[in-house]
């Protein structure tokens, strides 16, 4: 049985948990303003609200619904395009209407849900974060200008939010209907909290009578849907003892549920590994970072995972429990193969922890995909690095796209340790990564192709940590 709140109504369901919110919405409860789109996340048309009880007060952020699996709504606030209606035109809708950015109107309640979950951000709403908010929204027909110049208005109508309590602020404009203001008290009142069925089920290793383990779903949902619709589902996206960030004696710890937006977000991650800030716009879209999970990123074990590829050069540890005493292991370890994990089936990942010493250490990640945003790498690469006088004293640098595997190139960060930071020991350097590298050609690129981009991000972490010591013409030898 899985109960939340959907826009005013308590609901109650025993289908499927595995089954989409995408097809409960549509199909079970009559709500078609969320539309159909690509099934895959890619184009936002299905984007609601997921609202989730935090102290006192909701969060709401933006879901792509057709990935999320119905158990995953267990205890939120589910809001779709219905659950905004005021009787009136909001800014944001009127903001699109007045600026032409809508033509069949197919992609209109996604981006429209989007711009929602920034309105009721409890962060100051620039014309950039309005912008970035429906990054994962796509128009076949209006073209982006328009919507560029809807975004911009309801950046300057949200200038003065009160990001203390920004649901208030807006129902108080009359922007979001009253009935918002009732949510936290109804959702305290729902019992099970999400993830604690599945908290039971874990510890007992009773896996295959219980389900599919699932986090995000960002995943899982696109490649087994069909299966995930007819089955139970440890969900363990919401479970408390995954959650949350810490440092403990010098070293950061995140659960393993913890969301690629909540990482981004967080204070204490901020301040241990400062550089976090500028890799999360990187990775996939806003509703998808608010859904997919670290441990997700790690077990799906895709070669270009991007956090994977984050965390190798980090010399990250994972915590592995679930199959008896927990145990923790570098996470270059974790990948045996292809997809093939050091994890049996009743073991689950419960931490992932690293050290960082941020007033020494050096940090750069790179990503070369067709497009900037909301794209998978072809090949992607990440260093951290520590010098002392002239010498690289140490090196820890990953690679996706080039192996069977997310990689730690171990043989060419022993080689760089102890060298001095120079064009001749790069060029060195190189050969040794291009002899620990095993590039397939794919959709994404040719071997040959694969292996340059690698040479030329090896040289652009460089290029970026010592712009004084190597000259950019170093990518042309
Ligand atoms: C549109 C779109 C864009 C994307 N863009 C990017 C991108 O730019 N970069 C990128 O790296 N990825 C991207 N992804 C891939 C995906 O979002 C990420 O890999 C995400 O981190 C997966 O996390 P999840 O929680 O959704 O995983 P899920 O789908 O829930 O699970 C994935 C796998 O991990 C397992 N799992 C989850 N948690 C645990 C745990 N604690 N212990 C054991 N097993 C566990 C599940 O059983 C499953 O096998 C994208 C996906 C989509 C749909
Ligand atoms: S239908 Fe395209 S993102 Fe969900
Ligand atoms: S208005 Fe037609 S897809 Fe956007």
């Amino acid at each position: 049985m899985v109960t939340f709140i959907l826009n005013r109504e308590l609901v109650t369901t025993d289908k499927a948990e595995g089954s989409s919110l995408l097809d409960f919405l549509r199909y079970d409860m009559g709500l078609t303003g969320t539309k159909t789109g690509c099934r895959e996340g890619d184009c936002g048309a299905c984007t609601v609200l997921a609202g989730a009880l935090s102290g006192g007060t909701v969060i709401y952020r933006s879901a792509v619904s057709c990935l999320m699996p119905l158990g995953n709504a267990q205890g939120k606030h589910i809001v779709t395009i219905e659950g905004i209606n005021t009787g009136h035109l909001s800014h944001i809708q009127q903001s699109m209407v007045s600026n032409g950015a809508i033509q069949c109107g197919f992609c209109t309640p996604g981006i429209v849900m989007s711009l929602v979950a920034e309105s009721t951000s409890h962060k100051e709403s620039t014309t950039n974060s309005v912008i970035s908010s429906i990054a994962g929204n796509i128009c076949r027909c209006t073209g982006y200008k328009s919507i560029e110049r809807a975004a911009q208005e309801i950046a300057a109508a949200l200038s003065d939010k009160d990001v203390t309590d920004p649901v208030r602020w807006l129902v108080e404009r009359q922007q979001l209907p009253d009935y918002f203001l009732e949510i936290p008290v109804k959702l305290s009142s729902i019992t099970r909290s999400p993830g604690d069925a599945a908290g039971a089920v874990i510890e007992s290793g009773k896996l295959s009578d219980a389900g599919i383990r699932i986090a995000g779903g960002t995943d899982l949902m696109v490649k087994h849907a069909d299966e995930l619709a007819e089955s139970g589902i440890i969900s363990l996206s919401d479970r408390k003892d995954l959650q949350g960030i810490t440092t403990e004696a010098g070293r950061c710890i995140i659960g393993a549920s913890v969301t690629i937006s909540e990482a981004g977000e967080s204070e204490t991650l901020r301040k241990y590994f400062p550089e976090i800030l500028s890799c999360i716009p990187l990775i996939a879209s806003e509703p998808v970072r608010n859904m997919a999970t670290i441990a997700g990123n790690i077990v799906n074990a895709s070669p270009i995972g991007d956090m994977t590829i984050i965390l190798l050069a980090l010399n990250a540890d994972v915590t592995i429990a679930g199959g008896g005493p927990s145990r923790a292991m570098p996470l270059r370890d974790l990948f045996l193969g292809y997809k093939k994990l050091d994890m049996a089936p009743e073991e689950y990942l419960r931490n992932i922890s690293f050290e960082y010493d941020s007033a020494k250490a050096l940090f750069s990640f790179e990503k070369v995909s067709r497009r900037t945003h909301l794209d998978i790498a072809s090949v992607n690469s990440a260093i951290q690095l520590c010098t002392e006088g002239d010498l690289i004293a140490v090196c820890h640098l990953s690679a996706g796209g080039v192996s069977p595997v997310p990689l730690y190139l171990k043989k060419t960060s022993a080689f760089l340790r102890g060298r001095a930071v120079s064009p001749s020991s790069l060029l060195q350097a190189n050969e040794v990564l291009q002899q620990e590298i095993s590039p397939i050609s794919d959709a994404r690129g040719s071997a040959d192709y694969k292996r340059l981009l690698l040479r030329q991000l090896l040289f652009a972490h460089f290029l970026k940590l010592f712009p004084e010591k190597i000259n950019p013409d170093i990518g042309k030898l």
